[in-house]
C-alpha cells in the first residue's frame, strides 16, 4: 500500500481531519483536508468536529489548534519543527512595558508560545493584524515577537504609538533588498509580492503586501503574468497549482523555512499510525492563552 493510501486509511479509521500550512512541502499539502495560512488555519481548527485535528505545521500552530478545540486530540508529524521566532519575546519586557504604558496593548503574533500569549491582550496573524489592532481602544501597543510585521503595521496605523520587539523570522530576513532588485532586472514586468515578516527594505519595494494567503489570492486575481514571490516558497505549490499559465519567482534560493520542511508523509503516517506527539497544553496555560486567541477571532472576522 502507498504511503498516501495508508495516510487515507488510518484518516478515516481515527476520524482524523489533515491541516497544513503553505509551508511545508508540496505533497504534504497535497494530502491535507485543509491548507491555509495561519489564520484560516486556526479558523478550522476552532471549528472542526473531527475527533483528530493532524497539523502539518510548527509547534505554536499544533499548541493553538489544541488551546481553541481543548476536547480534540491534536498530533503533529514531527515535534521538533518549532519556529525560532516565537520564543523572541520577553516576559520581563512585557511587565516593565505595562508598569510604563497604563493603557498598553499587548498584541501578540499567533507565532509565540502558548507562555508568551498568556501575557497577551489580543493575538494577531499577518492576515488580520491591522484591523485588528486599528479596532483596539489602547493607543500604546507593545507588539511581539516580530519586529518586521509590527513596523509594517505601525506604518498603517499612524494613529498608534508602538514599542518593538527584536524577534525576526530568519528566513524572511535573509530575502534581502538587493535579491530582490536582481530578480527585478531578470524579470522587469513581474510585480513583487511581499510577506510583511520581510524587512522594511524588502517592504518598500513591493506591490503588493500580505499574509501567504493574501499572496495567492492577489496573484490569482491579477491580470499580471508574473510575480516576484518574497515569503517561504512553499507557497508556490498552491500559486503554480491556482495559475499553471502565470510565472512566479522566487527572489533568493534561501526562501526554505526548515522547521516546516521537517515534515514528511511518512512523518504524517506514522504519527495517524502510532497516535504519537500528542500536543498538551496544560490548562491553567491554556485558559489564559485562550483568552488572546479567542479575541482575535472575534475581532478579526
Ligand atoms: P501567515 O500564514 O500568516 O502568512 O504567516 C506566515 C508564517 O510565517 C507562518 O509561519
Ligand atoms: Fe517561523 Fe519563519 Fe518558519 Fe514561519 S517561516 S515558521 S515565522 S521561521
Amino acid at each position: 500500500m502507498s504511503t498516501i493510501d495508508k495516510i487515507k486509511e488510518l484518516k478515516q479509521q481515527r476520524n482524523a481531519v489533515i491541516l497544513a500550512h503553505y509551508y511545508v512541502e508540496d505533497e504534504v499539502q497535497a494530502i491535507a483536508d485543509y491548507v491555509g495560512d495561519s489564520f484560516y488555519l486556526s479558523k478550522i481548527a476552532a471549528k472542526e468536529e473531527a475527533d483528530v485535528i493532524l497539523f502539518c505545521g510548527v509547534s505554536f500552530m499544533g499548541e493553538s489548534a489544541k488551546i481553541l478545540s481543548p476536547q480534540k486530540t491534536v498530533i503533529m508529524p514531527d515535534m521538533q519543527a518549532d519556529c525560532p521566532m516565537a520564543h523572541m519575546a520577553d516576559i520581563k519586557k512585557i511587565q516593565q512595558m505595562r508598569e510604563k504604558y497604563e493603557d498598553l496593548a499587548v498584541v501578540c503574533y499567533i507565532n509565540s508560545t502558548a507562555e508568551l500569549k498568556t501575557y497577551s491582550d489580543v493575538c494577531v496573524t499577518s492576515a488580520n493584524a491591522l484591523k485588528i489592532v486599528k479596532r483596539l481602544p489602547n493607543e500604546h501597543i507593545f507588539f511581539i515577537p516580530d519586529e518586521n510585521l509590527g513596523r509594517y503595521i505601525a506604518s498603517k496605523a499612524p494613529e498608534k504609538q508602538f514599542i518593538f520587539n527584536d524577534g525576526f523570522c530568519h528566513v524572511h530576513a535573509e530575502i534581502a533588498a538587493e535579491h530582490v532588485k536582481k530578480a527585478k532586472e531578470a524579470h522587469p514586468q513581474a510585480l513583487v509580492l511581499v510577506h510583511p515578516e520581510c524587512t522594511p527594505s524588502v517592504v518598500e519595494m513591493a506591490d503588493y503586501i500580505g499574509s501567504t494567503s493574501g499572496i495567492i489570492d492577489f496573484a490569482t486575481s491579477s491580470k499580471e503574468q508574473e510575480f516576484i514571490i518574497c515569503t517561504e516558497s512553499g507557497v508556490l505549490y498552491e500559486l503554480r497549482q491556482k495559475n499553471p499559465h502565470k510565472r512566479f519567482y522566487p527572489a533568493g534560493n534561501q526562501q526554505f523555512c526548515p522547521n516546516m520542511k521537517r515534515i514528511t508523509l511518512d512523518k504524517v503516517a506514522a504519527a495517524l499510525e502510532q497516535m504519537t506527539n500528542v500536543v498538551e497544553v496544560e490548562e491553567e496555560v491554556r485558559i489564559r492563552a485562550n483568552r488572546p486567541l479567542e479575541r482575535m477571532l472575534e475581532l478579526g472576522s
